[in-house]
């Protein structure tokens, strides 16, 4: 395999992809809009899922990127050679187009061929679906391996739990996948060794999915109008396995991120394994803190959803430099070298660098005031635990009181052989919270974005919204700092500096009822991002390859770029009532309303 940087191994990909009539697409926020039931982007396809079901995409049906993604399920497993909180996704999609065929001879041609990847056709392997009661058995891919030069024997059929793909445990688009591999040359475990081993024999590099069901409500595969493809393959861990090196942290992602935490803590990396997973979750963490921050629709930190996933990640961070002697201030600095590395990837990183920057600083003060205080009590706690268990009630002492995210209590227990009473906790929590806002740290889970009819009114109340503040505010510079919406509500955040008032709010009611009243037809047209601009289209990101984007008109009351779905008129939507206004962080309003 050749030896590939990461800023090669991006241009490749999407070189590669172009040619072969693909449109580029930008990496979409790692926000997710409008989509409640997850608090970051996972995956490439996450984004897509409307096209996927069957939406008609303004770059046409082959389609390629680059996209920022965060999984925090395992924060905790961070420090090992392996695990990643934030990761890029190289991802190629055919919506209804190209199908297993070109899929997996592209696939051959991208690993193997010496112009990309160069892989040893020897040194690969490749599993496909070995069929069940939902879906049958996938000869067809398997016979197109054969085609391109895999031999029988290391073509193995598994079951779904490792040929399968759809996000977990949810409805959506869901389908067999076929998932190639590198011989790492470490030899087989057994005579039963194959891919689905965890010995290290076999290093997954690239995964295609054939999205061809909807998995419904009740837990049934739908098979889908149109047959799509879905394929990732993750940036590091490619990169990692073509430098040849042990650990994503030696590659050079992670390099001068590694060099900096050095020079500014004087500990050298790999000089024993407590410094070497101490700068591993710092500069993991820090990472993903400034893509999250710095992100076109980045969050800051707080007690719920992404907020309190990225305060998680930033005092772990804290905790971590401590351990390595390092003084207060330096994570920003680690921040900086991280900004530097990756602005010509992703602009928007320079454009929000005093944002990023202020708010690690801020996050690792707020948490200095308590931490050490927090640390004597959890010392306390330790002297004097009787039985291997912390109770809830003292956990949740520490979180309210010393700011400890419960995750950090737990690790810090674990340290010395003790446990912590989740229930009794999570009771704590909750009777907590039935007093304040609502938190969400267990609404972590993977899911898809609801289209249901109710959301989707609420989706177009949402741009009424949206212009209505621009006119009543009488400002230009009010704009949407995040949307979430459920069955039942829209919420939307804005940039405001104070709380607004009561005539204020009747106004914005008034100014939505009457574009309600109005009953204009909801219309869509593609154009570039620039031409959207021209036409005064409100629009949250920027465009980095001038693909095509919708534009959605709803009379002389709203325009906006945005990926929908919408009502068809705004005369459906019913009477628009605000139920709250209030404030969701520094400088950002806050507003939920319903349709009734
Ligand atoms: N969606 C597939 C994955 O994330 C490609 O592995």
């Amino acid at each position: 395999m050749r030896s590939i940087k990461s800023n090669e191994l991006r241009k490749m990909w999407l070189d590669f992809y172009r040619e072969k009539g693909h449109t580029i697409i930008s990496s979409a926020s790692l926000i997710p809009e409008n989509d409640p039931t997850v608090l970051f982007t996972t995956a490439g396809m996450h984004p897509l899922v409307p096209y996927l079901l069957g939406q008609k995409h303004p770059g046409g049906t082959r389609l390629a990127d680059v996209q920022k993604c965060v999984r925090t399920g395992d924060i905790d497993e961070v420090g090992d050679n392996s695990h990643l909180t934030f990761f890029e996704m190289l991802g190629n999609w055919s919506l209804g187009d190209y199908f297993k065929k070109e899929q997996i001879a592209w696939s051959y041609e991208f690993l193997t061929s010496e112009k990309y990847l160069g892989i040893d056709p020897e040194k690969l392997s490749v599993t496909v679906f070995a069929g069940d009661e939902d879906c049958p058995r996938d000869e067809e891919s398997a016979s197109y391996w054969e085609k391109a030069g895999i031999p029988r024997n290391r073509i193995f059929f598994l079951p779904k739990e490792h040929n399968w793909w759809g996000p977990a445990g949810t409805t959506g688009p869901c389908g067999p996948d076929t998932e190639m591999f590198v011989d790492t040359g470490i030899p087989a475990c057994s005579s039963e060794c194959s891919p689905a081993c965890s010995c290290g024999k076999y290093l997954e590099v690239w995964n295609d999915v054939f999205m061809q069901y909807n998995k419904n409500a009740e837990g049934k595969y739908e098979p889908l109008a149109q047959k799509n493809v879905d394929t990732g393959m993750g940036l590091e861990r490619t990169i990692k396995t073509a430098q040849g090196v042990d650990s994503v942290y030696s590659t050079d992602v992670f390099l001068p991120i590694i060099a900096k935490i050095e020079e500014l803590t004087g500990k050298k990396y790999g000089s024993d394994e407590a410094t070497t997973k101490a700068i591993r979750v710092v500069a993991d963490h820090i990472r993903t803190a400034v893509m999250i921050i710095g992100d076109e629709r980045g969050v800051t930190c707080s007690n719920v959803d992404q907020g309190y996933i990225l305060r998680r990640l930033l005092r772990r961070a804290v905790r971590y430099i401590k351990v390595l002697g390092g003084e207060k201030g330096l994570l920003s600095k680690v921040a900086e070298v991280i900004i530097a590395s990756y602005k010509d990837v992703y602009s928007e990183l320079e454009v929000n660098r005093d944002k990023i920057i202020g708010e690690i600083d801020a996050e690792e003060e707020r948490f200095e005031k308590t931490l050490n205080a927090g640390i004597r009590k959890f010392e306390g706690i330790r002297t004097h635990q009787v039985g291997d268990t912390i109770s809830g009630k003292t956990a949740f002492n520490l979180f309210e009181t010393y700011g400890f995210p419960i995750e950090m209590t737990i690790e810090l227990a674990s340290e010395s052989g003790l446990k912590v009473d989740m229930d009794g906790y999570n009771a704590a929590y909750k009777e907590h919270q039935a007093k304040s806002q609502a938190g969400a740290e267990q609404k972590f889970k993977c899911g898809l974005a609801d289209s249901s009819e109710k959301t989707v009114k609420l989706h177009s109340a949402t741009h009424l919204l949206h212009a209505a503040l621009k006119k009543v505010l009488n400002d230009p510079n009010v704009s949407q700092k995040g949307s979430n919406i459920t069955e039942e509500r829209l919420r939307f955040d804005f940039n405001f500096p104070r709380p607004l008032t009561a005539e204020e709010l009747k106004e914005v009611e008034q100014s939505v009822n009457d574009a309600i009243s109005a009953n204009v037809k909801i219309t869509c047209e593609e154009m570039t991002l620039d031409e959207a601009k021209k036409a005064g289209a409100e629009a949250h990101f920027e465009s980095r390859y001038g693909e095509k984007v919708k534009v959605y008109t709803m009379g002389e009351y709203s325009k906006e770029v945005c990926g929908g779905p919408h009502a068809e008129s705004t005369g459906e939507l019913g009477h628009f009532r605000i139920v709250k206004e209030q404030s969701s962080s520094a400088g950002i309003r806050r507003i939920k309303a319903v349709l009734e």
